[in-house]
């Protein structure tokens, strides 16, 4: 018999919401349990592309905004056999920021329609599940200084959250929203209980397409 694929599991939400922190003790749980289980994060910063995003976003080049957009989303693109042949042999990924991120942060620049920015991330494996970590941007800025990078400033991340909002309405999507203002502690134990549903869903699912 083959093997029960793995599930998708998305986390999202404003800089500083605890992403990195969940999915790392997301993965570890769910390891721990005896699921097997991995991490990704985007943008994944090691291949050519990565290396030319990391400069952008330390800002140590400069790149034209459409152009740029669509490198995020090769960035994701070159990740998609990977992702697909770990899903097919009954790995679950925990991904740390996906195509919902691309979208908000290029379409809350002048001039970037939600439907333009959408475009290049379609058809790119279809979550099982996002995990949306809501947190207000006050709370968020409570827990430490913005970085230095590109984006990491007030009125942006507020406009990448309105964006955010947007997107969530699509109800052909799997979002979730949790409370990211509690303890790391409580935070985890929802994100566990839905992502293990997440994955028993899943292996009786196809894998589906991103906004198609
Ligand atoms: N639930 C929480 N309550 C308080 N502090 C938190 C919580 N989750 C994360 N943090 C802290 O907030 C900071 C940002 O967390 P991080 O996981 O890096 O967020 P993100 O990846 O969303 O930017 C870290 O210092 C982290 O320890
Ligand atoms: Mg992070």
């Amino acid at each position: 018999m083959a093997a029960q694929r793995g599930a998708l599991i998305v986390l999202e939400g404003v800089d500083r919401a605890g992403k990195s922190t969940q999915c790392r003790k997301l993965v570890s749980a769910l390891c721990a349990t005896g699921h097997r289980a991995e991490l990704l994060r985007f943008p994944e910063r090691s291949t050519e592309i990565g290396k030319l995003l990391s400069s952008y976003l330390e800002k140590k080049n400069e790149l034209e905004d459409h152009s740029v957009h669509l490198l995020f989303s090769a960035n994701r693109w070159e990740q998609v056999p990977w992702i697909k042949e770990k899903l097919n042999q009954g790995v679950t990924l925990v991904v740390d920021r996906y195509a919902f991120s691309g979208v908000a942060f290029t379409s809350a620049k002048e001039n970037f329609s939600l439907d333009w920015c959408k475009q290049p991330d379609v058809g790119l494996p279809k979550p099982d599940l996002i995990l949306f970590l809501q947190l207000q941007l006050v709370d968020a800025a409570a827990r430490g200084e913005f970085g230095h990078e590109r984006y990491e400033n007030g009125i942006f991340q507020e406009r990448a959250l309105q964006c955010f909002q947007q997107l969530m309405r699509d109800t052909t999507l799997n979002w979730k929203v949790v409370d990211a203002s509690k303890s790391i502690e409580d935070v985890h134990k929802e994100i566990r209980v839905l992502s293990e549903d997440a994955i028993l869903t899943a292996t009786h699912r196809p894998l589906g397409e991103l906004w198609k």
